[in-house]
């Protein structure tokens, strides 16, 4: 690093009109995909080009080294360019999708995958990806949905903090590693309605007790950069919130890393109907902390105006370019503008075998049992298979992000997969019956007739159906949460053979699954499982591997329930019985429960639990040192019943019975992966600590209210299994 006085001096070197143009990112890309144009003249304007701090989206070791070397002579100062991309779940090897990390439930296996696509990108040139994404979802029509890791603040922020240690390595700069930029601050995931781009109106008490840890947990990790996001919360946009970004981000979270704008996010304020014009947009989010633009230049257009007018004070554009010129300066690109960039090491690493592996194992591991019956899996040598659906046969299990620098083309399909077994194929459908209507292909009705005669000359039907990849991406929210229709009937049709049906789902989201639950022997959801989809679902169906993914978010009984989640808040009526009550919690005519609570997942054999067992009933705060100290310990006895070795995912839940604020019904604190041999068993312990009970109490601040609480153990969020404890003393 070259420190302090160095940026200082640059800086004092530099024009307004440059430190504008190092607070931009433009798109990487002419749109011939040439590079001169890049740096010359895409913008038509020369300046901007040779000063910009960063390019969005161009990557590649030769074009990288080239454009760096040619920018770095235009440049008034000699700065090198920063570049930044998506890389969501893997860059060349392609991970499952966020929400199936998020299903693993494996934060270390999170970090590994976020090291591999970090070192990929790296030799490929690339300093900055915009990830973990750390919003908190609980609304499945969202298009976005897929990029999360759920519903659960404490899930959430482990995965978060894994991905950012993955990216960024020990230490920023670290070769082989990126910077990581925590995105969107913040309500993304609570626009109204699951309408991308939407409104968010969102008090203090969920903002500071579900939606924020993760997002401090991503910071707390050393997280470099942080995105806002697109949307107004509680009518102000994210980019343009004072309060938001410099009070409680720079102020309360204690963030000092750099601040870019989301795409083009800067002049929708105008759109947004919070900005007069571009140069408003400009003034009002530099002034509430954004450092770089993304793609649009209201900076480059209006700072030089704005500072002449004292709209905007030159300390607020310095202190935006000091944190830009730090970033590069602790990516080491001072000293080294081309970092990792390497032609040679992009063929030893994209894609390597052991890239590869882990891939496979992450898909293996996302994989959610969902049911199990008459012994329909793990499948056998000798059964004669009907392999059925548009994805069965289909490299189309990566979704739109992981396509930004990924490829179909790299995919394995589950059909190549399971070549060692006796599979006949059939499409039985297309994958989108609204989509792509092409005359030239066989109409639905008759590839389903063509599944039907193969499935009748199984003993097994395996049927992969699921949601087209553009159905859950940015823009892709849905009304309704289910497959098409025309995969119903295929499923419907394959049934009637009477031959047992083994479902697998690929989607990117929470999916209403009753008849489909109900038609099958079995059901996994998979997710879009990424480059070694196919091998790592064949890891599951053969038995190979146990399943061990647990949902990580709540699988509705119907799109109308939606958003439904696990840690509500109680309600003065709640439903007791489990089915429509009179003047109770719920709607007319459904169980007001979900299909699938969130953290539940089967696995090839049976567990059982002893009762949940507690070191102490009794507990005063002050006999207790730190928030981190354990007050008491909670534990199970868990055996292993069934007939095989399993992977069970011992769940802890809190609940806070009475407080100043009604607290949620119950709250995920730990949870423990634990292996173990038919007929074994295990102690599973849980420490409870001072941390897990606190909350926030807007006006308060960070509280611990004495009183009764209950710890739940068990393997989903409707397990029944509590004891009760009470403490005396709080803060
Ligand atoms: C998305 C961001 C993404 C950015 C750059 C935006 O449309 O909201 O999540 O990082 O584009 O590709």
């Amino acid at each position: 690093m070259l420190g302090k006085k160095y940026i200082a001096d640059l800086i004092g070197q530099m024009t307004l009109l440059e430190k504008a143009a190092e607070m931009t990112q433009l798109w990487g890309e002419n749109p011939d995909g040439t590079l001169m144009g890049i740096l010359r003249g895409f913008h038509e304007k020369e300046h901007l080009s040779a000063n910009a701090g960063s390019l969005l989206g161009f990557n590649g070791a030769e074009r990288v080294l080239e454009a760096q070397r040619l920018h770095i002579e235009e440049n008034a100062h000699h700065i090198p360019l920063l570049f930044m991309t998506d890389v969501i779940h893997g860059y060349k090897t392609i991970f499952p999708s966020v929400l199936g990390l998020g299903a693993t439930w494996n934060p270390s296996l999170i970090e590994e995958s976020a090291a591999v696509a970090a070192a990929e990108a790296a030799v490929s040139g690339v300093h900055v990806t915009f990830s973990p994404m750390a919003d908190l979802v609980r609304d499945a029509r969202w298009g976005r949905v897929v990029e999360s890791t759920g519903e659960d603040p404490y899930l959430n922020s482990l995965c978060a903090a894994a991905f950012v240690r993955g990216y960024q390595g020990d230490e920023i700069g670290a070769p082989l590693h990126i910077a990581s930029c925590v995105k969107h601050f913040i309500g993304y995931g609570a626009v109204e309605g699951g309408r991308d781009y939407d409104s968010v109106q969102l008090g203090d008490y969920s903002l500071y007790n579900e939606y924020l840890p993760a997002f401090q947990a991503a910071i707390d990790a050393g997280c470099e950069l942080l995105m806002p996001a697109f949307n107004t919360v509680n009518g102000i946009p994210c980019t343009s919130s004072r309060r938001l970004l410099r009070t409680i981000l720079k102020g309360d979270m204690d963030f000092q890393g750099t601040v870019i704008s989301d795409c083009t996010a800067i002049c929708e304020l105008v759109a947004h109907g919070s900005a007069e014009d571009n140069a408003h947009a400009a003034a009002l989010s530099l002034d509430a902390g954004v450092d770089i633009e993304m793609v649009s230049s209201t900076f480059y257009e209006n700072l030089e105006r704005l500072v002449e007018t004292g709209e905007i004070s030159m300390q607020q554009v310095d202190g935006a370019v000091e944190r830009i010129l730090t970033l590069k300066d602790k990516l080491g690109l001072f000293e080294n503008p081309f970092k990792d960039a390497d032609p040679e090491r992009e063929k030893e690493l994209h894609l390597c075998p052991g890239h590869r592996a882990l891939a496979r194992r992450a898909a293996a591991e996302a994989l959610v049992l969902l049911k199990n019956e008459n012994c329909a899996l793990p499948i056998k040598k000798s059964e004669r298979l009907a392999l059925i659906g548009p994805f069965a046969d289909s490299r189309k299990l990566i979704d739109i992000w992981g396509l930004v620098n990924g490829k179909e083309t790299d995919c394995v399909t589950l059909r190549s997969a399971l070549e060692d077994y006796k599979t006949d194929y059939a499409q039985g459908c297309h994958l989108w019956n609204l989509r792509d209507m092409d005359e030239e292909r066989l109409p639905d009705d008759e590839l389903i007739a063509q599944a039907v005669e193969t499935a009748a000359r199984s003993d097994k039907i395996i049927l992969v159906l699921g949601e087209h990849p553009d159905m859950s991406s940015e823009a892709g929210s849905r009304t309704e949460i289910t497959l098409p229709e025309n995969q119903l009937k295929l499923l419907q049709s394959v049934c009637r053979t009477g031959k047992p049906v083994v479902t697998l789902i690929m989607n990117g989201r929470p999916m209403v699954l009753n008849e489909v639950a109900a038609s099958s022997d079995a059901l996994l959801v998979c997710w879009f499982p990424g480059t070694e989809g196919g091998n790592g679902i064949a890891d599951i169906l053969t038995g190979r591997c146990g399943p061990s993914g647990r949902l990580p978010m709540t699988f509705p009984r119907a799109t109308g329930q939606v958003p439904i989640y696990y840690n509500h808040l109680p309600t003065g009526r709640p439903n007791t019985t489990g089915r429509y009550q009179p003047f109770a919690n719920g709607y007319i005519g459904i169980d007001p429960g979900p299909l699938y609570p969130f953290g539940y997942g089967l696995t090839y054999t049976d567990f059982s639990y002893s009762p949940v067992s507690l070191s102490a009933a009794e507990i005063t705060l002050s006999d207790h040192s730190g928030p981190d100290e354990a007050l008491l310990t909670a534990s199970v006895t868990l055996t292993n019943t069934g007939a095989i070795s399993g992977t069970e995912t011992v769940q802890l839940y809190l609940q806070d019975m009475a407080g100043t604020l009604s607290r949620p019904v119950r709250m995920l604190k730990g949870f423990q992966k634990i292996v173990l041999e038919p007929g074994e068993s295990c102690t599973v312990t849980f420490p409870i600590t001072a941390k897990m009970l606190e909350y926030y109490i807007p006006g308060k601040g960070l509280s611990l209210e004495a009183g009764t609480f209950r710890a739940y153990i068990g393997a989903h969020a409707q397990c029944s299994a509590y004891q009760e404890f009470h403490l005396k003393g709080g803060y």
